[in-house]
């Protein structure tokens, strides 16, 4: 049975093994999908390790994704873009890197809504951010402006890619400003927090969507259901998408999602 795992700390609340196990039934492939929990000073040990015992790949997340893309031998071009890796594996010239996050965001996404023509504002200048800007540029949206509490940030990251109809500017900057889709990739919603945003930003017909998912709606959804907005969709989708996005790297099959979205959004509770 072929071995696959994610690697991230903390891990012992990764959805991903259930998520495999799920598309591997579904598929019939047979393969084996665990947790490993590396020190925070310890990921390539951790995942040369795994390789070395035969893994065939692997998953990784917070807080390893900018150490795996420094650990692989090769790069997609999304990765390198994005910065980051979250799925690894073994071919015969050595350890390929590849990031499934920004298409999974874009799956999710267009199960909802258009993507091509519309105004999206991208809050956050980090890591998660960074990681999606190239799949959302590459459906042609007639704007992509990243916004970031330090304007400087957002400066720089819109300057690793040259678009013209990408922008960045500060939180503070977006009063009287409309988009058809407003994405929170900032860590706000992870410690609880609301973001400083200006109530003209939501109108009935925005999209909302939250990177970051979780029982109850998170804060920044909240923000939004405040504003009246309709379709607030959170992170659970992006999850899974980005999973079957790596599941078909591995395996050549790709899965249908969402059935496994349907399970794990009941298991929620
Ligand atoms: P990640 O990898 O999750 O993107 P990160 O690289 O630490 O994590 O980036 C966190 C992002 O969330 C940043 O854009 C940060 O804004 P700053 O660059 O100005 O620090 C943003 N962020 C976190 N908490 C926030 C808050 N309470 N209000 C506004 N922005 C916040």
């Amino acid at each position: 049975t072929d071995r696959y795992a994610v690697i991230g700390n903390p891990i012992a609340h990764s959805k991903s093994p259930a998520i495999h196990a799920a598309f591997a039934l579904q598929t019939g492939q047979k393969l084996n999908y665990t947790r490993l929990e590396a020190p925070l000073d310890g990921f390539s040990d951790c995942a040369a390790e795994f390789l070395a015992m035969g893994g065939k790949g692997c998953n990784v997340t917070v807080p390893f994704k900018e150490e795996a893309y420094r650990f692989a031998n090769r790069l997609s071009a999304r990765a390198e873009l994005a910065g980051a890796v979250n799925t690894l594996w073994l071919d015969d010239d050595g350890l390929v890197g590849d990031n499934t996050d920004g298409a999974g965001l874009c799956r999710d996404l267009l199960r909802h809504t258009e993507l091509r023509g519309k105004r999206i504002l991208l809050l956050g200048a980090g890591g998660a951010a960074r990681g999606v800007i190239a799949p959302l540029l590459a459906e042609k949206p007639a704007r992509l402006l990243l916004a970031n509490r330090s304007a400087d940030k957002a400066t720089q990251l819109a300057e690793r890619f040259s678009a013209a109809n990408l922008q960045a500017t500060g939180l503070d900057a977006l009063a009287g400003q409309a988009f058809d889709l407003v994405i929170n990739a900032t860590s706000a919603s992870l410690a609880g927090q609301q973001l400083p945003l200006p109530p003209s930003l939501w109108r009935l017909e925005t999209v909302a969507y939250d990177m970051m998912y979780g029982k109850e709606e998170t804060p920044f959804l909240a923000q939004a259901a405040a504003g009246g907005v309709a379709m607030r969709l959170d992170g659970l989708g992006m999850l899974v998408e980005q999973a079957a996005e790596a599941f078909y790297l591995w395996r050549g099959v790709r899965p249908e999602t969402q059935p496994v979205l349907t399970e794990l959004r009941a298991a929620l509770g």
